[in-house]
């Protein structure tokens, strides 16, 4: 085992004997190599395929990146995420605001699953797949690799209804940030190391147009941003309509210079004042993660390392494990057992439109409008 998963493992087992028996658990459950002897070929099958969907799409890393840490900072890494339909007929996660059609990089994940289920049926749970298909699309996008424990099982319930007020949205800031990440046992520096994630893939106009258009009643531009770069987002993002179509907008690279490399770029951008959301600039406002944005701006390699680091964390965060919880799904979009519903699979849009049309008054507009107002 190399020395750096063992330095994570004594990392954990030391938290653990810290917080209690229960985390001692996952320490002994979830394992680097967890599949060597049920399904050898399995890490591997899934680095190509993701390899040659990102070969395919660019726009696959980030999506594939984000899909994981929305799974696993909302009822901890149980591909809850994935679910299209829950058995108890909550509307899923997946249809929160937060996720909806901004989700990129389900169906690579179908893929895997398929050529995994042909391979070694019933073996690899997609709460796995996801942990190593983020880190394959890290590493795609330019980081080291790093190891990746496995064992997780997937969840059976997925609740959209589980996200308002525990999960980040784009207008928050530090304080509120910090809190919610402290409350899922990650750190102000998992804060901010993890944000360094939106050194790739962008955000839709929407989600930042608070910030460039009707700002306050003393500046239509949010102050905060360099003035040439907010020029060039209006360029991009014109003024919202209350009636245009979210699905249309446009998007927009968090970061200009290097959108497509995982790297620190992100900070120096940061500190340019180009940060694109409400919530990446404020990283730069706070001083205690100010300190910490010129300290990956100043070291690739040293951010490269934590950012792993902070990645597998995340991987950690409340996984079921051993036979007597959760369960190995056949198919990522449905808890085993399920019938598929007439309903086609998610995302519905293409096919019929609808829930995303966001008619004015529509609760989901309420909440992707709270992002404008910068609260929530
Ligand atoms: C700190 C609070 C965070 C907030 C408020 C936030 C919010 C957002 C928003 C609004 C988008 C744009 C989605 C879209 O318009 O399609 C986005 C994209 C993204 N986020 Fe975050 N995020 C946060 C943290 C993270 C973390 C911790 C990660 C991963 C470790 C992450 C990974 C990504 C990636 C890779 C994208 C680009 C996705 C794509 O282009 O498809 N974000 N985020």
């Amino acid at each position: 085992m190399p020395r750096h998963t063992l330095l994570f493992l004594f990392a954990l087992v030391a938290s653990a004997a810290q917080r209690g028996a229960v985390d001692a658990l996952i320490v002994d459950g979830l394992q680097v190599g967890f599949y060597s002897q049920t399904c050898p070929e399995a890490e591997g099958a899934i680095r190509n395929i993701v390899n040659n969907e990102i070969g395919m799409d660019r726009s696959i890393a980030p999506g594939l990146i984000r899909l994981f840490f929305h799974d696993c900072f909302i009822t901890g890494c149980d591909a809850s995420i994935l679910l299209d339909e829950s058995p108890v007929g909550d509307v899923p996660e997946k249809e929160s605001s937060a996720n909806g059609f901004t989700l990129v990089g389900l169906s690579t994940i179908d893929t895997v699953k398929s050529a995994l289920e042909a391979m070694c049926p019933h073996t690899v749970s997609c709460a796995d797949i996801l942990a190593f298909a983020a880190r394959d699309a890290a590493v795609a996008a330019g980081l080291p690799s790093y190891d990746v424990v496995a064992g997780r099982r997937d969840g059976v319930r997925s609740n959209m209804d589980d996200l308002p007020g525990n999960f980040p949205v784009p207008g928050h800031h530090v304080p509120r940030l910090t809190k919610l990440f402290g409350q899922r046992g990650l750190s102000q520096e998992d804060l901010v190391l993890l944000s360094g994630a939106h050194s790739i893939g962008g955000a839709h106009c929407f989600m930042f147009s608070n910030r460039i258009y009707g700002f306050s009643e003393d500046a239509e531009v949010d102050p905060s941003l360099d003035p040439e770069y907010a020029a060039s987002l209006r360029q991009v993002c014109p003024p919202r309509n209350p009636n245009d179509d979210p699905q249309l907008a446009a998007k927009v690279k968090f970061d200009a210079q290097t959108g497509e490399k995982l790297d620190n770029a992100y900070y120096s951008e940061l500190l340019a004042r180009r940060g694109l959301l409400t919530s990446d600039n404020a990283l730069i406002e706070d001083p205690q993660t100010r300190a910490m944005v010129e300290a990956f701006a100043g070291d690739d390699a040293m951010w490269q390392q934590k950012f792993a680091g902070a990645m597998q964390k995340v991987g950690m965060l409340d996984v079921l494990i051993g036979e007597g919880k959760g369960q190995v799904r056949q198919q990522c979009r449905l808890v085993n057992g399920q019938e598929q519903q007439q309903r086609p699979p998610f995302p519905r849009s293409r096919q019929r439109r609808p829930r995303w049309s966001f008619p004015r008054h529509h609760p989901v507009a309420d909440l992707i409008n709270g992002f404008f107002r910068g609260f929530h």
